[in-house]
This record gives C-alpha cells, structure tokens and sequence, in this order.
C-alpha cells in the first residue's frame, strides 16, 4: 500500500472533549495497521459551524454538531489537534461555491432543496487518527496525520473530521501539530497546479525560471519552498515588506509590485517557462508576455471564475460558460504564442503529502505561520484573514493539550514550580 501511493512526481499525469473512543487495533502481521471500530461513546462533538451564508455573524460554535462517523471501509476518522484558515473559507462563509458544492456533496441536491447547514468549514488538519474502516490498510488509531480536507466535505473546525484513507498522509515528525496545520491545503493545491498543471516535477525543475504572483501569501510561500527544493529559479511579486520573508524562503528575485509598473520590471527579465497566479485580474494579461513564446511555456492560475459563474449562472450555464472561457482562452494563447494556458485547483492527496512530509523532515520546506489563534477565537481568526496581506497562514489550535507549545508551556510551569519549590527549602533552611 504504501507503494501504491508514492507520488511519481516524474511521471505525473498531466492531467475542547477528547475521550470518546476505546481504540482496539487489531495486529494481523499481514495487513499493517488494520483496525476495527471503537465503540462510540459520543454522538456530538464541538464546532465552529454556519446556519447560513453571511459575514463574520454567521459563526457559531456549537457543541451539537454530528460527530463525522466512520461509514465506508476506506473512511479514516481524525481528532483535529490544529487547522488552519485558507481564502476560501472566508469565501465559503458568504456562500461562495454553494451550488456546485452542494451537488458535490449530495447530487439528489439538485432534485430537492436538501439543506447543507450546518456547514463546518476549515480545510486543514494536523491530529490523530481514533477510528478507522475495515479497508484501511495505511492508518490505524493513534497515527499522527495531515490533511487537506475537501470543501464539499464538513470541514476541521471541529473535534472531529472524516476522511477516506486516500486524502490523508502521516504528519511530519519534525512539525507541531500547529506548524503542521498550515502546510496540507496549500500544498495539495500547488502540487496539483505546478505538477498536474504545469508538468514540473523534481527531476525536470533544475533548468526551470518560474515566476510566482502572490508570493507572500499561502499558497506562494509553499510554492516557493517547494520549487526551490526541485532545483527551479524562482522570480516572486509581492509587497516591499514581503521581500525579506519571500527572499529566507528562497526566492532568487523579488519584484515590489508596488513600487511602479509591475509588468514592466517582470518585462526586463530573461523569459519565463512557468507562472503560478495567484493573483488573477490584470495580472493574466500582463503574465502572457512574460513566458517563453513556442517552447512549451505554461501559464496556472488560481484564480478562476468556475464557481462564481455557477452561483450566478446556474450549475448548467455556469459550468458551460466558465468551460467555453478556458477553451477559448487556451486556444488563444496556443495559437498566438504557443503558450499553454491552464486553470489549477485544489485536488484531495494524500500520496502527495507524502511526498511533503519527507521535504519537511529533510528540513526543506518550513512551516510559515503568521498568526494563532485558540479555538475560542474563530471568528477573531477569520477577521484577521479578511485583512488580507497574509504572510503565510493563520492557524486554529483546535486541541491545546497535545500542541507541543502547550507542552512546552507546561514544562516551563513544571520548571517554575520547581525553581520556587527549592528557593522555599532554601528559604526555609536559612531559618
Ligand atoms: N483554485 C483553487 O483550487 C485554489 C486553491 C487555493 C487558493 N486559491 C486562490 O489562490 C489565491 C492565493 O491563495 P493564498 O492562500 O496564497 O492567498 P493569501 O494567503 O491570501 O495570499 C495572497 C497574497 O498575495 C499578496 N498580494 C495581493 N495583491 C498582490 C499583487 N497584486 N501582486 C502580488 N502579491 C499580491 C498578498 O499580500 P499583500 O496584499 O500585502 O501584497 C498576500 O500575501 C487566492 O485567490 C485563493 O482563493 C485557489
């Protein structure tokens, strides 16, 4: 199994309660960590959930949110120690993707007007695996994992999630829970954009110049991290106050874009083979330009208009509109300039965290937490991301007790309690 799921990168496609599990692992020696279910004590658990699409009011924390049960042989059931919070979620919270997300979720959706409230968001989780189906072969209870956790699915801001086998990875050994939580969400999207998208993997990166839009933020300071593990020169834009963050990452040149016309300082530079957009807008057009013209050149980006056009369109409408968008768009850039030009998206991969895991625990790519927050403090953490100018990801401690900065914590008490106790006998022999 665990070959089964190694990512070729070479070849690929282009294309607060915590107790109420009794863990039974069962130990055939043939079958690595097949596990039979706990009986379940609890059939509730605490959430950060929405009743409704809205602003930052919506957010609820609830302690009657379903517990996410185990109910495919492949599920794997997962204590959520850290999330943390990703655009989209902030976006999901106004509705944003509703339509499309909801078929996904429940295609009988589009027959009736089956409810998808309470909705937990959170894309991201770093925790242990408690339960785990009879087909589970690569988790058992007790693991420690990551994962990126799909948007049609109810999300981490919760005691509990539930995964199949296939999205989930064993967490870095060298990460906390609350650095491990930052990384999974960004990473399955920039492997599915710079790999699936754009082709590039570790061994054909060496002679790539790619430009990153947007370095600063989430998915830009991963991706810097993980092209300049493969071998790649990396030209990022962002903020003049971003340079120094993106520059300790690696990036080998940074451009301000505030500081003038951005297209013309990216313009002076040797061409590009790949740019990652992270941005969108006005910088599609400008990127164009910049990318080797007839030599295989790839333009990805993020930003793309899929689910917005099915919330105003309609699934039907808007899925043919935004498919006649690319088309058009790819055509285009293939004729004129031989330009492949790609849309990337979030795909669910957990073969491809593993990957990740081992350049974490090779020290090559660090964790970029800007801010934490506890679990009290959802809605404080979801308004710092609409602030936006994120450098990095802002973190969710939804269980404090195993988070090795509450550890520490503990240790430091511990340590203090035992300074004063022998300053006390001190004291008290001086008497
Ligand atoms: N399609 C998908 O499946 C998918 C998956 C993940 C993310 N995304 C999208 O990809 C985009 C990036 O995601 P993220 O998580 O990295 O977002 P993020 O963490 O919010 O980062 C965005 C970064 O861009 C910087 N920035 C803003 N305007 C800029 C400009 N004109 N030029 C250069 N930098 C600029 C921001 O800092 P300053 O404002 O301070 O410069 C911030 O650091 C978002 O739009 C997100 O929704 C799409």
């Amino acid at each position: 199994m665990a070959l089964a799921r190694r990512l070729c990168w070479c070849s690929a496609k282009i294309a607060g309660s915590s107790k109420p599990f009794a863990s039974a692992p069962c130990s055939l020696p043939s079958r690595r960590n097949v596990c039979s279910s706990p009986s379940m004590r609890q059939s509730c658990m605490s959430a950060w959930a929405i009743g409704q699409y809205g602003t930052n009011e919506v957010l609820r924390y609830s302690e009657e949110i379903p517990v996410p049960t185990v109910s495919s042989p492949s599920d794997v059931m997962i204590k959520v120690h850290a999330t943390s919070l990703n655009p989209l979620d902030v976006l999901m919270r106004g509705g944003y993707g509703a339509k499309l997300l909801k078929l996904r979720r429940d295609p009988l959706s589009v027959m009736d007007s089956g409810c998808e409230f309470p909705l937990v968001l959170g894309r991201d989780v770093s925790g242990e695996v408690v339960d785990c189906g009879s087909e589970v072969t690569h988790f058992a209870p007790g693991d420690e994992v990551w994962a990126a956790v799909p948007p049609w699915k109810q999300g981490s801001l919760a005691e509990y999630v539930t995964l199949t086998e296939y999205e989930v990875s064993h967490k870095p050994e060298l990460l906390s829970h609350t650095e491990a939580a930052s990384i999974p969400y960004v990473a399955s999207t920039a492997v599915s954009a710079l790999v699936n998208a754009g082709g590039l993997c570790r061994d054909t990166s060496s002679d790539k110049r790619v430009l990153i839009t947007g370095g600063s933020g989430g998915v830009g300071t991963f991706s810097i991290q993980l092209l300049k593990a493969w071998g790649a020169h990396v030209t990022v834009t962002c903020s003049q106050n971003a340079e120094g963050l993106v520059r300790g990452l690696g990036a080998d040149e940074v451009v301000d874009y505030t500081a003038g016309d951005v297209a013309e300082q990216l313009g002076t530079m040797e061409k590009f083979d790949l740019i990652l957009d992270n941005i969108g807008g006005d910088t599609e057009q400008q990127a164009m330009g910049l990318l080797k013209p007839w030599a295989g050149a790839k333009y990805i980006t993020l930003v793309t208009p899929l689910l917005l056009n099915t919330d105003s369109m309609g699934l039907l409408d808007g899925a043919v509109n935004a498919g006649f968008t690319l088309h058009t768009k790819a055509i285009q850039n293939l004729i004129s300039s031989g330009v492949f030009y790609r849309w990337g998206f979030y795909v669910p991969d957990g073969p491809a965290l593993d990957e990740i895991t081992k350049l974490v625990d090779a020290g090559k790519i660090l964790p970029v937490v800007e801010a934490q927050f506890p679990f009290t403090q959802v809605p404080q953490a979801f308004q710092k991301l609409e602030q936006g100018h994120a450098r990095g990801k802002t973190v969710v401690r939804v269980t404090e007790k195993n988070d090795r900065q509450a550890e520490e914590l503990v240790q430091d008490a511990c340590r203090e309690a035992a300074e004063s106790e022998q300053d006390m006998q001190g004291s008290a022999k001086l008497q």
